[in-house]
């Protein structure tokens, strides 16, 4: 395995090799070289401290990143002005995600000038865009390096650039077809973890920047994502999140195409592995075959993130979703019937433009009906270069405020109605972590992911127990252990 590489049998005398991921390999122990001279030099190792932003592919992106920073010999530190390499995994899918990581550079501005070894780097979907490029490279000359999406993997090459140069570097790929396997990874949670499957996203839903900051739609070969996850089996792992943009379009342009349920079947027999999640599911490529393997599977969770994003089929057409609130009704009546105890949740946009009254009620009106367990509502952020941008009608902000407003109140009062029906149950519940306030409680998750917490200690984090849901606090339980179930799930 790569890596189990030594990075002291690598020789740097030579010219830096051309395949991956060799090449990264070889990059590495340059850096280790580099961490060696400073600890030398400064009597304590070089600290790193990596900032995450967006969605939950940005954040295995980023234990891609921590895990080259560890083998190199960084240590880490979550005191962004205490590290001596800081890097901001950023997200742009609505503007606020932006403003915050400009927040974070002012901030760091006056600890640079204190600091001036400190390397600063920027990376992910921010990054593509070629505006926000230019604003660095004039107003943020703290800036060390940037890079992209598409060129993540190439993250050892450009830090060791980084290291070795006063320049800023800057490099950004406008799109890739490649997908580098086996480059070393950390994670955050010994007992789960996130799988990708698939990068990029092919959909142009017409307020999303997505498809042109992450590319095209790649799917991993279903080998590659087997062997890691057997990988992470027999690590001690016994929850993965399989992740991608839309994982229910996974395998189409493979050259051998496999199909997402067919993928989840092959994750179903790997032993050790207790529950799969996913996320996020597309309602158009929701297939039947899936929703068959959903209910016959003793693995795949009882939750489903199936986004709805409004409820107005004319909003939806200019959404360029694909399916009709119609069509969405129907899903979600099919999965119920399939799958009785599924929990449901979703995203829903407010002010999309030309969204009249009659559109948001239509969104009201799918709230009532599926009651979700929860969902993430988003204000319409307008985003430069997606259709919806330069429609007409853009919904007048103190029209939206109110709406958004309106919805939150609707989606909370179900949702803490729904989630409380499983009251004096007994589940299986994975231990993730010690209480943050009561340290005699543990906190976990239930299958359909709620939080509960109940009476416990550190040596059952990772294992699944069962536990008696006595109370329901909204959006999570109070519980007890029970030990007349089996635990297994
Ligand atoms: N691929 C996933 C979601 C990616 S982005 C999917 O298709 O469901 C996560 C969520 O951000 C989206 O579901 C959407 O609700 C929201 N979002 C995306 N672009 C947005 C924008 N321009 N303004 C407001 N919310 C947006
Ligand atoms: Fe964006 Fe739509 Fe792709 Fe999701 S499916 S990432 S919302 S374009
Ligand atoms: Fe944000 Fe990029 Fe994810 S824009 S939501 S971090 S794919």
């Amino acid at each position: 395995m790569y890596h189990e590489i030594d990075l002291d049998n690598v020789n740097l005398s030579l010219q830096p090799p051309t395949e991956e991921p060799a090449r990264q390999y070889y990059f590495m122990a340059k850096c280790l070289k580099w961490v060696r001279d400073f600890t030398k030099k400064n009597g304590r190792f070089p600290k790193s401290c990596v900032t995450t932003f967006g969605c939950q592919m940005n954040a295995r992106d980023s234990e891609k990143l921590a895990g080259i920073l560890a083998k190199i010999g960084f240590v880490e530190t979550e005191k962004e002005n205490q590290a001596d390499f800081i890097i901001f995994n950023t997200c742009t899918v609505r503007e606020n995600a932006n403003m915050r990581v400009y927040g974070h550079l002012g901030q760091l501005t006056p600890v640079k000038k204190k600091n001036p070894h400190m390397k600063i780097a920027l990376c992910g979907c921010m990054m593509q865009e070629p505006e926000v490029v230019e604003k660095i490279k004039k107003s943020y000359r703290i800036v060390d390096l940037i890079f992209g999406t598409h060129n993540i993997y190439k993250f050892a090459e450009l830090l060791s650039a980084c290291l070795e140069s006063d320049r800023m570097v800057i490099d950004i790929w406008k799109d890739t077809d490649k997908i580098v396997e086996n480059l070393p990874g950390e994670r955050k949670f010994p007992f789960k973890s996130g799988v990708n499957v698939m990068f990029g996203c092919n959909n142009f839903c017409s307020y999303c920047i997505v498809p042109y900051v992450r590319g095209r739609e790649r799917s991993r070969e279903p080998e590659a994502v087997l062997k890691e996850i057997r990988q992470l089996a027999s690590d001690g792992v016994v929850e993965v999140m399989l992740l991608g943009q839309n994982v229910n379009s996974y395998g189409k342009t493979l050259d051998n195409p496999c199909t997402f349920a067919n993928l989840l079947q092959q994750i179903e027999e790997i032993e050790g592995i207790e529950r799969i999640r996913f996320m996020t599911s597309h309602p158009k490529d929701l297939s039947d075959e899936l929703i068959e393997v959903m209910k016959h599977s003793r693995k795949i969770c009882r939750h489903l993130h199936l986004p709805v994003q409004s409820g107005s089929t004319e909003i939806l057409k200019k959404m360029n979703r694909r399916y009709t609130k119609e069509q969405y009704l129907d899903l979600v009546r099919k999965l119920r019937k399939a799958v009785p105890d599924i929990s449901l949740t979703t995203d829903i946009i407010v002010g999309f433009p030309g969204e009249t009254e009659e559109d948001f009620e239509e969104t009201l009106d799918v709230v009532r009906k599926v009651r979700y367990d929860s969902a993430f509502t988003f204000i319409y952020s307008k985003r430069t270069g997606t259709p919806a941008a330069s429609m007409e009608a853009q919904v007048p902000s103190d029209v939206v405020k109110k709406r958004f407003d309106r919805l939150l109140a609707e989606v909370q009062n179900i949702s803490a109605e729904v989630c409380a029906v499983h009251t004096g149950k007994v589940m299986p519940v994975l231990v993730e972590s010690v209480n943050d306030h009561d340290q005699s409680l543990v906190t976990g998750r239930l299958s359909n992911n709620l939080l509960i917490h109940f009476p416990g200690d550190k040596s059952l984090i990772g294992k699944i127990v069962n536990v008696k849901l006595n109370e329901c606090k909204g959006f999570y339980y109070l519980g007890s252990r029970t030990f007349d179930q089996s635990e297994n799930f």
